[in-house]
């Protein structure tokens, strides 16, 4: 009996709802004195994030990243679209316990010390005083802020990496499962970056889920399992760095000899110094190797490169927004 019913038992096993799922998702202000004009800073933007993913939303200036947070949040009341955060439709306040929110420009209360505004954030959570006592110093000693700076002095005269360190722990203090983090390295020394980046990864080693908006891609390459691209407030691409950027590779040829005038027009940079040629080609290895071999070169060096997030992202970006005068 046991045995018939375990396969039955294990295909209706419940998964966990995704820590995000939106479709449709849009947004749109009405600005100007008139309210005539109309900004659509989000527009029918669909995405789902695993329980346990990190993911790097990544965008131009004005691309729609906060926005995007905000309506996730519920700070913001989409203007179209659903969703869902944790299994609860979108601004369900039942979940706010579970999610934590590092703002892009959070604001401080001058004239309290970390350690008030720390405690003050988790009355917010109704977190006990023992508890607190208890969380404060770790979450003080996890983003880096000595424990005497955050009990004596006010926050007026922090700089401005105390300040993100110290939004940081108040995104943190409850313990959250879904962390939103909006340009979470801004305002960091490269030590201060390296830092943001090990304890984003030490919430992924931990099971949580964590939604950030970065500009600095080389970080984001290291941190995410997924990301994403927003022009415009469209999503136009989404993926692991594996399924965007393994589309764009290309080969990195060397060699020397052979009839030179055969391939030198089919290798982007193609250079040549005495007799021996480099180049890159971004066809099919064994049509590389049959042209090469065709016109009598010998190979010395080849590699498989793929393209920076960096040149993925702003390929992405042109072919939207086109070239971007350098005086913009
Ligand atoms: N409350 C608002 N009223 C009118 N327009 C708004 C409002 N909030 C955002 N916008 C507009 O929506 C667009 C997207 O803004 P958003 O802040 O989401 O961009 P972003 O991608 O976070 O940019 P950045 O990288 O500069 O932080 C901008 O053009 C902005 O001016
Ligand atoms: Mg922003």
């Amino acid at each position: 009996m046991s045995e018939t019913l375990a396969p039955s038992l294990e295909a209706t096993a419940v998964q966990p709802e995704p820590a995000i799922a939106v479709t449709g998702l849009s947004k749109t202000y009405r600005t100007g004195f008139w309210l005539n004009k109309v900004v659509s800073p989000l527009k029918d933007f669909s995405l789902t994030v695993a329980r346990g993913e990190t993911f790097g939303l990544l965008g131009p200036n004005g691309a729609g990243k906060t926005t995007t947070i905000k309506c996730l949040l519920g700070i913001v009341e989409p203007t179209s679209g659903r969703g869902t955060l944790l299994g609860k439709p979108l601004g369900d306040r039942s979940i706010k316990q579970q999610v934590g929110y590092l703002p892009e420009n959070p604001y401080f209360y001058d004239y309290l010390t970390a350690w008030e505004f720390l405690h003050f954030a988790g009355k917010v959570f109704r977190l006990s005083d023992s508890l607190l006592k208890e969380r404060i110093p770790q979450l003080l000693e996890l983003v880096g802020l000595s424990i005497d700076t955050a009990r004596k002095k006010p926050m007026r005269t922090y700089s401005k990496g105390m300040l993100q360190r110290t939004g940081l722990a108040q995104a943190l203090i409850n313990d959250p499962e879904l962390v939103f983090l909006d340009e979470p390295m801004s305002g960091l020394d490269p030590i201060g970056r390296y830092q943001m980046r090990e304890i984003i990864l030490s919430l992924r080693q931990q099971g949580k889920t964590v939604f950030f908006n970065s500009h600095i891609l080389g970080d984001v390459e290291v941190i995410c399992n997924r990301i994403g691209i927003i022009v415009g407030g469209k999503l136009v691409q989404q993926g692991t760095l594996d399924e965007l950027l393994g589309q764009s590779k290309s080969y990195r040829v060397q060699g020397h000899g052979g009839a030179i005038d055969q391939f030198r027009d089919r290798l982007e940079h193609f250079s040549i110094q005495g007799s021996h040629w480099s180049g890159e080609w971004g066809g099919s290895l064994p049509e590389l190797l049959t042209v090469l071999s065709q016109a009598g070169a010998v190979v010395t060096d080849l590699h498989w490169q793929r393209q920076s997030l960096e040149e993925f992202f702003v390929e992405q970006v042109r072919a939207i927004e086109g070239e971007r005068p350098l005086s913009a």
